[in-house]
């Protein structure tokens, strides 16, 4: 897992900080959705720590015999790190009109667990055409009992190169978007 810290180091004891967590739905090493959650934790507002987590690729295919004394150790890490944050942050790619595989075998890790349980929840989308994968994650992280904060962010990435991605990321408008973004679904986890 990679830490970042939204801001100063007073912040890390105080009880006040949301923790939140950070999941891109890609494994590629050029991501758009990656470059967004390192954006959004980068850029994170006062009060709120966003952490992004990058065991994806390490996790076995999800087999309910697993489960229990048998959890493997990279899932228990993810279940530990769902449970301890206060929030969920996703930001998915759309596969043939669905959710990544790597993503939903993450997912499924979580089901027979409280981890997810009124979970606050916030969709992020490097895609303007993520449609359909938009709409099947929801349900999906519905059907799991997270609390879905019905604001999100979108920003345009699609087919951009790192280097585009990094510009377009640090535009003040973009920034701006993000701070109130994650200020929103911060607020929307402090009201429940
Ligand atoms: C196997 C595969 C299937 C895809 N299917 C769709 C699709 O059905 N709809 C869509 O809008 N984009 C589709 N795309 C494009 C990706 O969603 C898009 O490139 C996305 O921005 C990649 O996210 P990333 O930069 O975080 O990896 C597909 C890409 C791949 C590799």
């Amino acid at each position: 897992m990679v830490g970042f810290c939204g801001r100063d180091s007073s912040e890390l004891a105080s009880p006040t900080v949301l923790n939140i967590l950070a999941i891109s739905g890609s494994l590629r090493a050029a991501s758009t959705n990656s470059a967004l959650v390192a954006a959004l934790a980068r850029n994170a507002p006062a009060g709120c720590r966003v952490t992004v987590y990058d065991g994806l690729g390490r996790l076995p295919i999800f087999n309910p015999d697993d489960e229990g004394e048998r959890t493997p150790r990279e899932a228990a890490f993810l279940i530990d790190a769902v449970t301890g944050a206060d929030g969920v942050i996703v930001s998915c790619p759309e596969y043939a009109h669905g959710v990544p595989g790597g993503l939903k075998n993450a997912l499924d890790w979580l089901v027979s667990r409280d981890a997810a349980v009124a979970k606050p929840a916030m969709l992020t989308h490097a895609s303007p055409r993520s449609l359909f994968a938009r709409s099947a994650l929801a349900e999906i992280m519905r059907t799991m009992s997270f609390a879905m904060y019905e604001g999100g962010l979108e920003i345009a990435l699609l087919g951009k190169k790192p280097a585009e991605v990094e510009v377009i990321l640090d535009e003040p408008g973009n920034v701006l978007a993000m701070r109130d973004a994650l200020q929103g679904f911060a607020d929307f986890i402090r009201g429940r």
